[in-house]
């Protein structure tokens, strides 16, 4: 259909070539064809209205509940700009905004908050001043207004209107057989061939983006073995990013609880609570006999109010899925105890699963206030599924809290540490940053729920806990101390991601019925978040003789500046007018106070051509001096990365003034299929586009895979870098792509063309094959990735570079569709280099 009316549009304005018929209009009809189909238009043509696409769609609340738009009231502009407006639901106190200079990009929604709960049916009109009027309807059929600036970003407050019904009068057409209510306009022909352009071309990237490998055997059954190319190796070099890849770390489908915070002990502060599980409560994880006493009165701290009272009977612990105990491993055993003076003795003990007894030791307290007591317990035999089991030795009331079981052994032993396996799979990786704490759990789930740094550090029992946005809680046990530490440790730098003063903009609704952003953090309440930001600096890099925060790192046994040099603002929002105005105080003050702080800020949550990444860039590219980079974020099939090889060739390395660009940080991206696990095909196109995102590695600075870690029985997401069980982690193909691409990574770039012999450079399946050449200027040393993710063998002969006798090369090869790798590593050289069908090779060159 949409060809059609291509071919229609086009012929109209080809025969009318020099006649009247070029100033030809057209009428359009825009209308939304449910409240989930978004905002629609089609064209009148041949005595019919015939659809062309979707314009865009409601970014409003929480995914599920909403995302819809009801009535849209659509003003043309005499300046021939878009005005839009809808009503959200019939809850909110606020409306949908928004502008276009096209029809096709949108600027992203603003939720303008009205003072009347619900906001319905608002429509637009443009006032001869060249602002806008925007009416709307309360439950009670009262009418009101508000002003709305040129732009479409200011709203003034609103009042009551006499406004006349007939304002609401809206036209009506059939398209593809049914009635619709909506606004129709004339615009000229050239406005439909561009909308008609702007379909076709998604329509054709949306075909090209579905190509898989899985279906080679049907598509590519023509192709014969070996494919042969070439591989020039040019003399042009350029510098690039020696941190490409890097990892990101969000406390997502238990990641940090659960997960790489090594504590056995699930529930250990009693704070669990409905706002993380509806079914949860502060005994959650905890047994006894009876049911167990939780008391508020004076508390081990005012940030973890909730303790268990116990008289005689036993409390036990089931743990994370049980407790993983190993025979001759000691356990780190600690309680906090408030016994009012009396003596009071416990029996700690680890209980297999069948009964046995693990571990028993004996714990003496006397405690008149709060007192911390410790034990360690040694095992004896092992069991993945044990429990702990605290036993008190006579009956009198204690309080008891914070109960914790670490094992000895955590990653290079640290207390309070991490699951030693888990942080040894990550540093393999070598990243050369980490981003924490997220993700969505950065800017949290309402006002309420932003990630406070400061909640995070200090004496693990005032920490403050919180829900998690993916449905479970956060103990902060895992806090910004520890993040800090385990990056030194690998020796990656430290990139905190905080919230731009806005929560997610799938948030659901506040108490006066305010989702998504929420209108943002109040503006009277923003120098105190930003002071909090800029807190995180000093207590990462003050001096503790001078800065209160730094003698708190130090206090927690980290004199030493931790030498932050990154901070993200923002993850992924809507880049509208709310956080936008956040966005640039927050900059600003960070610059001011720190100017070497290098600020990563955010462009939304899609590639091109989605709205927020639009205005995003193009707030970015006006602000150069408030951001060193921004985040960019795609979750994609197989083929769009392989038919997107080129999308950094053309971000601009200067900006008009002649000053360089704001890099890109590609924070979280990762290739999928249906199948929704990473695979043999979904590594090989990030390692297609890898090799590109090398080449252009002058202006994308950072990459990290997302996301990262994934527990057996709680993942909240697919695919995911590893997937790890109490006593097993498990790499996956894309973890060895990133792998490959960090340990042979470089801050060189070498060009280099791929060219398929005797195929006149028409070869169609050049996107499936890919190379590229890096050095590191510290030791000369080279390295050479190679990609062919063909289903037939590739015969590759190099010019210009000769590999040496015994040069290392690792990499894989398998089907498709295999999840799991066998890597191999074996020795090369000459100057023919054979890959097997559906493979990868990393080749140092010395
Ligand atoms: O990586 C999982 C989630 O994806 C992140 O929390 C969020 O930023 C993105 O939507």
């Amino acid at each position: 259909m949409m060809k059609k009316l291509m071919m229609c549009v086009l012929m109209a304005v080809a025969f009318g070539q020099g006649s009247a018929q070029t100033q030809e209009n057209r009428e359009l009809f825009i209308y939304s064809p449910n409240e989930r189909g978004g905002l629609h238009v089609a064209c009148y043509d041949n005595g019919q209205w015939n659809e062309m696409g979707q314009l865009c769609s409601s970014d409003y609340g929480q995914w599920g509940a909403e995302k819809r738009m009801y009535h849209p009231s659509v003003c043309r502009a005499q300046d021939g700009t878009w005005r839009l407006v809808f009503q959200l639901n019939d809850r909110t106190p606020a409306f949908a905004a928004a502008y276009s200079r096209d029809l096709i990009t949108w600027r992203p929604q603003d939720y303008p908050q009205v003072s009347e709960r619900p906001c319905l049916e608002p429509i637009v009109f443009e006032g001869v001043d060249g602002q806008f009027d925007v009416y709307y309807k309360t439950a009670n059929g009262q009418k009101r207004y508000l002003p709305a600036s040129n732009d479409f970003r200011r709203f003034g407050k609103d009042e009551p209107s006499q406004i006349d019904e007939d304002a609401w009068l809206r036209d009506t057409a059939t398209v593809q057989g049914k009635l619709y209510e909506g606004c129709k306009f004339e615009v000229s022909v050239q406005e439909v061939l561009a909308l008609a352009r702007h379909f076709d071309e998604l329509a054709a990237d949306g075909r090209k983006s579905s190509e898989r490998m899985h279906d080679d055997a049907k598509n590519l059954a023509w192709l014969t073995s070996p494919v042969k190319a070439t591989l020039t190796v040019g003399t042009q070099e350029k510098t690039i990013s020696d941190k490409l890849i890097g990892i990101f770390f969000e406390d997502i489908s238990y990641a940090a609880d659960g997960g790489l915070y090594a504590e056995l002990v699930q529930n250990r502060d009693f704070e669990y609570n409905s706002k993380d599980r509806r079914e949860w409560n502060a005994t959650t994880a905890w047994h006894s006999s009876k049911p167990i006493e939780i008391s508020t009165e004076h508390p081990l701290s005012p940030n973890n109010p909730h303790y268990a009272l116990l008289w005689s009977d036993m409390l036990w612990n089931e743990g994370w899925d049980g407790i993983t105990v190993e025979a001759g491993k000691k356990y780190d055993f600690s309680m906090y105890v408030l016994a009012g003076g009396q003596k009071q003795d416990f029996v700690i003990q680890l209980v297999g699963e069948d009964g046995t007894l693990l571990a028993k030791s004996k714990l003496k307290t006397n405690a008149s206030d709060w007192t911390q007591y410790t034990t360690v317990l040694t095992a004896k035999k092992s069991d993945p599924k044990a429990r702990l089991v605290i036993i008190p030795q006579k009956a009198a009331h204690v309080g008891v809290d914070m109960i914790s079981l670490f094992p000895q052994e955590t990653f290079m032993n640290r207390k309070n540490g991490l699951r030693r396996d888990l942080a040894q799979v990550i540093a393999d990786l070598h990243p050369k940053f980490i981003r924490f704490p997220g993700g969505c759990m950065s800017h949290g789930q309402g006002l309420e729920n932003i990630y406070h740094w400061n909640h995070t550090v200090g004496p693990l029992q005032d920490r403050k806990p919180d829900f998690n946005i993916w449905g479970y809680h956060q103990t902060r046990g895992l806090g910004f101390f520890e993040f800090f530490q385990y990056c030194e440790d690998i020796g990656a730098e430290p990139l905190p991601v905080l919230a731009a003063g806005v929560p997610c903009q799938n948030s659901a609704a506040n108490a006066e019925g305010m989702g998504g952003q929420q209108g943002g953090i109040p503006m009277d309440q923003m120098p105190a978040y930003i002071q909090e930001l800029l807190d995180l600096i000093d207590w990462a890099n003050g001096d503790p003789a001078t800065s209160r925060w730094a003698k708190m790192r130090a206090e927690a046994g980290h004199p030493e500046p931790f030498n932050l040099k990154y901070i993200g603002i923002g993850n992924e929002d809507i880049i509208g007018t709310v956080f936008e105005e956040r966005y640039e105080m927050i900059c600003k003050a960070i610059r001011q106070r720190y100017p070497n702080i290098m600020i990563c800020g955010t462009v939304g949550p899609f590639h091109t051509p989605s709205a927020d990444y639009i205005e995003g860039w193009e707030f970015t590219r006006k602000h150069p001096d408030l951001q060193y980079m921004v985040d960019e974020h795609y979750y994609e099939s197989t083929g769009w990365f392989m038919h997107h090889r080129n999308y950094y060739d053309s971000y601009p390395r200067t900006l008009a003034d002649g000053k360089p660009s704001p890099k890109v940080y590609l924070g979280e991206y990762a290739a999928s299929t249906n199948v929704k696990r990473p695979n043999v095909e979904t590594a090989l196109a990030e390692a297609i586009y890898l090799t590109d995102v090398e080449r252009n590695g002058d202006i994308v600075e950072m990459t990290s895979y997302a996301p990262m870690l994934s527990k057996d029985g709680h993942s909240n997401w697919n695919p995911d870098m590893i997937y790890f069980g109490n006593t097993s982690v498990r790499t996956t193909p894309a973890y060895e792509v990133q792998r490959l691409f960090s340990v042979y990574g470089g801050d060189r770039y070498i060009s280099s063309e791929m060219k398929v012999k005797d195929a006149a450079g028409n070869f169609e399946l050049s996107h499936r094959l890919a190379a590229s050449l890096v050095r590191v200027t510290k030791t000369g040393r080279k390295y050479l990735k190679i990609v062919n993710a063909l289903p037939v063998s590739l015969q590759l002969s190099i010019n210009g570079l000769t590999i040496p006798a015994g040069s290392k090369c690792e990499g894989f090869e398998g089907k498709p569709e295999e999840q799991q790798l066998q890597m191999n590593t074996f020795e090369v050289q000459g100057s023919e280099i054979e890959l097997p069908a559906y493979s990868m090779r990393a080749i140092e060159i010395n």
